[in-house]
């Protein structure tokens, strides 16, 4: 068996993480990417982490003709499929460019993994499938729905996946639905690198530790949890990362079904203060905050239940909400403007 795993996008946040856990499990990423929310010093990183050159081709999966070449050219065993949009304010402005991208650029993949007899997916889901989920923690076969195109890109992609599934079960695929990932290899010589303000929490926090931003908004007090603020599920980018791996090797085991739909979290849900402490403790900086209104469409709570993660792929999350914010804090902080200095 080839151990070539084609990984689109995978000079991104969790992609160039997935790479080092790849390497390091004896994996051979080809990598394929269009830089248009990353660039290629991650990858030059990872061949620093790693001791191993990266094989790294620029372009777009919605380039038929490119993915040929890529496949033609290398023995490709299995495909982690990351790339695509993921800011979902962004996809309310501009729901064009996230079909386009997320949804015609998986079709054409599937298309040239079917034609050239490619048949082990991983792909990219995430808990904004589970939309606002009526109890908690959220297990893999609660009910799916979508409140803005980006969550609804990632639900299509997903009965796409299905579909194919059920039309020929010797295809593989496996859909993990990432929580909230956080955090960066502990070198930090890798981590999230966001182009513009950041939507997301940590990276936020992380650049008002670093005195880019004056304070944190918080977005709403007044939910019903302990503290009135937002709860989710962090993850380790790092423990993510390893979950792909476990699934690469899951293909390989005869007694599960070729169709796995898997949670990745921890299980531990923290609220938005709680991570503004948490914050505070590793980089010994104040975090200034303010609380506002509420953003449209967020939901109170959101944990993961991880037993059949442990279950089917024998894995779980091993890093503790210290080390996330530790690793983001040493990223962040060697690295103020990501991988443009
Ligand atoms: P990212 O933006 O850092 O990585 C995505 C990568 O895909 C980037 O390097 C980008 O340049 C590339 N890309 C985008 N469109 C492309 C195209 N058409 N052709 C080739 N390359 C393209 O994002 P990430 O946080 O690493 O997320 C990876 C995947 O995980 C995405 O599919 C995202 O939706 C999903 N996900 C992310 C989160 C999160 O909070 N980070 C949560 C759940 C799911
Ligand atoms: N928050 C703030 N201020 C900010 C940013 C976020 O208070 O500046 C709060 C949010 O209201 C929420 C929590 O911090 O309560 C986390 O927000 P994020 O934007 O970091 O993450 P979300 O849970 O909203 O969504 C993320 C990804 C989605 C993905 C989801 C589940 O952005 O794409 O996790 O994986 F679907």
């Amino acid at each position: 068996m080839s151990k070539n795993v084609l990984v689109t996008g995978g000079a991104g946040y969790i992609g160039s993480h997935t790479c080092v856990e790849l390497i390091e499990a004896g994996f051979n990423p080809i990598v394929i990417d269009n830089f248009s929310n990353s660039s290629s010093v991650s990858l030059e990183r990872v061949e620093e982490l790693t001791g191993k050159k990266v094989c790294f081709y620029e372009g777009d999966v919605r380039d038929r003709q490119f993915l040929d070449t890529v496949m033609q050219a290398e023995e490709i065993d299995s495909v982690i499929h990351f790339a695509g949009l993921k800011a979902v304010g962004e996809s309310v402005e501009k729901p064009l460019e996230y079909y386009d991208n997320n949804i015609s650029g998986s079709i054409i993949l599937f298309n040239a993994m079917r034609d050239n007899g490619i048949k082990k997916v991983v792909f990219s889901s995430s808990a904004t499938v589970y939309g606002d989920p009526h109890t908690l923690p959220i297990k893999e076969d609660f009910p799916l729905s979508a409140t803005n195109p980006y969550g609804r890109s990632k639900l299509f992609i997903e009965d796409i996946l299905r579909d194919i599934y059920y039309a020929d079960n010797h295809w593989q695929v496996t859909l993990l639905r990432y929580f909230n990932p956080v955090g960066a290899h502990k070198s930090g010589r890798i981590g999230e690198d966001p182009n513009d303000i950041p939507n997301n929490l940590i990276p936020f926090i992380a650049r008002v530790a670093v005195g880019q931003y004056e304070y944190l908004s918080v977005f709403g007090g007044d939910y019903d949890t302990p503290d009135g603020t937002g709860v989710r599920d962090y993850i380790h980018v790092v423990d993510l990362a390893k979950g792909h791996v476990k699934a690469l090797q899951a293909f390989e085991k005869d007694d599960l079904d070729n169709l796995l739909t898997v949670n990745l979290g921890t299980g531990q849900g923290y609220s938005v203060l709680d991570m503004v402490k948490a914050f505070e403790q590793s980089s010994g900086n104040e975090i200034a905050y303010k609380i506002v209104e509420r953003r449209a469409g967020d939901i109170a709570t959101c944990y993961a239940d991880p037993s059949y993660a442990k279950e089917v792929l024998g894995w779980q999350a091993e890093r503790g909400l210290r080390e996330m914010c530790d690793d983001t804090w040493r990223w962040q902080s060697q690295n103020p403007q990501g991988y443009a200095a």
